[in-house]
C-alpha cells in the first residue's frame, strides 16, 4: 500500500443551516472570503500537499461547486477578448485537471461519517486525506502539506488538533492524548462533542484528516451518535491502538467559517493580509473603529 496520499475528500453535503437564507439555494462552501469561495481555499490546499485526485461528496443543490471547477468556455473567451489577462490567468488556475476530480452524492445528509462512507469506492485502499472547507486555515506553510509530512515519518492516522477555550470543548470532537505534550501526539482517545465538563483535554479535532482506508468498514455500520448523525469521529476512535494515530497541532489559524462570526473575522483577517487590500482594510476598520461607541 502506497503511503503517500495521493486522494482527498471534500463532504459538501451538509445543510448549512447556520447560513441561511444565504444558503438555500448556494452550498456553503461557494460563499467567498474576499473573492474566493472557500471551497477553492481547500481545493488549493490540497494541491499543495500534492493531492492528484479530488473526491467531491455532495449533495442536493450543489451544482455550482460542479460549475466553479469546470471550464467556462464562453466567460473565457470574453476576458480573453476584453485582455483581462489577470482575471483570465486566475479562472484557468481554478480548473482541476480533467479525469482528476470525481463527484459522488450523498443522498441524506446522515453525517460526517456517512459522507466520507460515500466515497470508499473512489478511495479505495490507500490512505487518504478529508478537508472541511468551512474550516479556513491561514498558514505559511499550508495545514495538509504539514500534516503529509507528519504522516510520511507516523504513518498512520494523523488529524488537526487546535486548543480550544473549556466553554468551547462540547462543539468540537476532543482528543485524548493522555497529557502528552509536543506538536505531534499519539491519540489515545477520542470523543465527539462530550457535554460540558467531560471532555479528556482542550485539543479539538479541526477539519483537516489524513485517514486510513480501515476507517471505511468502521463506518460501513452506520452506528449513530452525537445528534443521531454517523459521526466520522467514532469510527476513528474505533481505529485507536490498532494503528499509528496522531493529532498533530499544526502551525496557522483557523477561522469557523461555518459560522456566521468566524466567517466575518475570516473575511478581515484574509483581506488584511492581502497586498492589494489590505491597507485599504486597514484604512476601513480604523473608520469603523472611530464611529463605534
Ligand atoms: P457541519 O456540522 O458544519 O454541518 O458539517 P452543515 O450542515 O454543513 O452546517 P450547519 O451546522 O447546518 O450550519 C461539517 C462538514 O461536514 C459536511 C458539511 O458539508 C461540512 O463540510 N457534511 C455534514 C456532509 O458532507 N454531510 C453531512 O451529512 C453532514
Amino acid at each position: 500500500m502506497t503511503s503517500r496520499v495521493r486522494k482527498a475528500i471534500f463532504p459538501v453535503g451538509g445543510m448549512g443551516t447556520r447560513f441561511l437564507p444565504a444558503t438555500k439555494a448556494m452550498p456553503k462552501e461557494m460563499l467567498p472570503v474576499v473573492d474566493r469561495p472557500l471551497i477553492q481555499y481547500a481545493v488549493d490546499e490540497a494541491r499543495a500537499a500534492g493531492i492528484e485526485q479530488f473526491i467531491f461528496v455532495t449533495g442536493r443543490g450543489k451544482s455550482a461547486i460542479e460549475d466553479h471547477f469546470d471550464r467556462s468556455i464562453e466567460l473565457e473567451a470574453s476576458l480573453e477578448e476584453c485582455g483581462k489577462s489577470s482575471e483570465l490567468f486566475d479562472l484557468r488556475e481554478s480548473v482541476l485537471e480533467p479525469g482528476n476530480i470525481a463527484y459522488v452524492r450523498q443522498q441524506e445528509p446522515l453525517g460526517l461519517g456517512h459522507a466520507v462512507w460515500c466515497a470508499r469506492h473512489l478511495v479505495g485502499d490507500e490512505p487518504f486525506a478529508v478537508l472541511l472547507a468551512d474550516d479556513l486555515i491561514q498558514a505559511d506553510v499550508p495545514c495538509l502539506r504539514q500534516m503529509a509530512d507528519v504522516h510520511a515519518e507516523t504513518g498512520g492516522n494523523v488529524i488537526a488538533a487546535m486548543e480550544v477555550p473549556d466553554e468551547h470543548t462540547s462543539r468540537y470532537g476532543i482528543i485524548d492524548c493522555g497529557g502528552a505534550d509536543g506538536r505531534v501526539q499519539p491519540v489515545e482517545g477520542l470523543v465527539e462533542k462530550p457535554a460540558q465538563g467531560t471532555a479528556p483535554s482542550n485539543l479539538a479535532v479541526i477539519g483537516r484528516y489524513i485517514l486510513m482506508p480501515e476507517v471505511f468498514a468502521e463506518l460501513e455500520r452506520r452506528e449513530t451518535g452525537a445528534g443521531g448523525e454517523i459521526q466520522l469521529t467514532d469510527a476513528m476512535a474505533r481505529l485507536i491502538g490498532h494503528q499509528p494515530f496522531h493529532g498533530f497541532a499544526f502551525d496557522g489559524r483557523r477561522f469557523d467559517c461555518g459560522d456566521k462570526l468566524g466567517f466575518l473575522e475570516a473575511n478581515v483577517e484574509f483581506a488584511l493580509a492581502r497586498d492589494d487590500l489590505g491597507p485599504g482594510a486597514r484604512d476601513m476598520l480604523e473608520r469603523i473603529g472611530d464611529v463605534s461607541p
